[in-house]
């Protein structure tokens, strides 16, 4: 006889609606409610509607330092923690809250290794205008993202720098909750930026971290002064948690380089660590380069004859090696180009990064839906930058892809990016660090 007795019913001790009340109407939610709202999402118990409509409900009213924390620990409980507590060296890693044509992972992971540290980048992919570490890098022929922990462990011994995907352990609740984020405009909530992203360093191990925050239009963080309270915020999250946390708040108004898309990317990091490259990316490398060091232990490292050097580029090739790229095999190209050029003479003085992230994205660069191949060869080639002067009918950009059905709307999007002000114009010389919160 087959048993008809009912499974024992299940009974949460809070309700996904009462908690979404409280935060609607502007309370503070317990430590309790708080503990079971991420574990009974993650465990598929409180709906998606649900947590979307209590997201919300931090964005309009925010949390407390106390919520937050708790928040951020709720998240990385939801999975395990990695200890890096074996390797010989000391640990130091980086976290950027995400830019326009920000690749600066790309020749600091290895750059920082070279003085003999170890770096454990663990990245994503590309969320909206912003550009992902891991597409960036699978433009290049062979090269393999998803690691084991052995196998990341191993090669952080053997080479120092390591940039692979997150393994779905790390802090699921973060996974469902970001994506849920991505598609009910909850995004640029600096209480559920700061959880996320913290929630995963400090379930990550690293013993150092430094965050480039950033501020502009091509930011989450617009403002200068939500972007340092976000920085604030991630830096008190992390020296609580024992990791030593220091943040650069950075200018996001423009691009950084000359280059938004995956293999372009890749070519210019390349320039950056044959010792040339666009001075903004150099001048960042180098700044977060030295803090990263420094939180590890190595005071006053001459970073910059590290890139001039090849000591980098050396890392660089070992680290790209280790996971299957081919190093020599040339970066793919578009299938077809074309010009955006000025209209008039000038000299820029602006060029917005929203714009050029926005053109890239369309371009293919980007993905529009979860889990959408991006293309290697696609986005936006900057020939006139800040501060450059231009004739009428000069090129001032080059918009790649290999679909050209996708350049109107990309060169749509890069209408108005450029300002320009009549030639001889001073500009004043951009800063790239604006600060450093600690
Ligand atoms: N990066 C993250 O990992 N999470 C956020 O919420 C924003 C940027």
């Amino acid at each position: 006889m087959t048993d008809t007795t009912p499974a024992p019913e299940t009974v949460e001790p809070h309700d996904a609606v009462d908690v979404i009340h409280a935060k609607r109407d502007g309370r503070a939610l317990s430590d309790e409610q708080i503990d079971w709202v991420v574990d009974a999402y993650t465990r598929g118990v409180v709906a998606e509607q649900q947590m979307a409509a209590l997201a919300m409900a931090i964005f309009l009213n925010g949390m407390e330092r106390r919520e937050i924390a708790r928040w951020t620990a709720a998240m990385i409980a939801s999975g395990e923690r990695m200890d890096f507590g074996s390797l010989a060296k000391p640990t130091t890693d980086k976290h950027s809250t995400g830019g326009v044509g920000d690749k600066i992972t790309l020749p600091l992971a290895p750059l920082v290794a070279s003085f003999g540290v170890a770096v454990p980048q663990l990245s994503g992919r590309g969320l909206g205008h912003t550009g992902g570490t891991l597409d960036k890098l699978e433009a290049i022929p062979g090269w393999r993202a998803d690691l084991s922990n052995p196998e990341l462990m191993q090669q952080l011994d053997e080479v120092g720098a390591v940039i692979c995907a997150a393994g779905s352990g790390l802090a699921p609740a973060d996974k469902k909750l970001y994506a849920l984020r991505d598609i009910t405009g909850t995004v640029e909530a600096i209480p559920l930026i700061a959880s996320s992203i913290m929630s995963k360093k400090i379930a990550e191990g690293t013993a150092a971290l430094t965050l480039d925050v950033k501020t502009g239009a091509g930011a989450f963080m617009k403002d200068e002064q939500d972007a340092r309270q976000l920085a604030r915020t991630m830096v008190d999250l992390g020296t609580d948690a024992g990791v030593r946390t220091v943040a650069l708040l950075t200018d996001m108004s423009a691009p950084l380089g000359r280059t938004a898309g995956n293999a372009l990317e890749v070519r210019e990091s390349l320039e950056v660590l044959a010792g040339g490259g666009p001075a903004d990316v150099v001048e960042l490398t180098c700044a977060l380069a030295r803090e990263m060091l420094e939180a590890a232990g190595v005071q006053d490292a001459d970073v910059e004859a590290a890139l001039a050097d090849g000591r980098a580029m050396d890392t660089w090739r070992a680290m790209i090696t280790a996971q299957g790229g081919d190093v020599d095999a040339p970066l793919p190209t578009a299938q077809h180009v074309e010009e955006l050029r000025a209209r008039e003479d000038g000299v820029v003085t602006g060029l917005d990064a929203m714009g050029v992230g926005v053109a890239a994205w369309r371009l293919g660069a980007g993905r529009s839906r979860p889990g959408e191949a991006v293309q290697a060869a696609a986005g936006v080639e900057i020939v006139k930058h800040l501060g450059e002067e231009v004739r009428a009918g000069e090129v001032l950009a080059r918009l790649h892809t290999d679909t050209p059905g996708r350049m109107e709307r990309s060169l749509a999007a890069l209408e108005g990016s450029w300002t320009l002000a009549p030639r001889g114009t001073a500009m004043p010389e951009r800063r790239i660090v604006l600060d450093r919160i600690a």
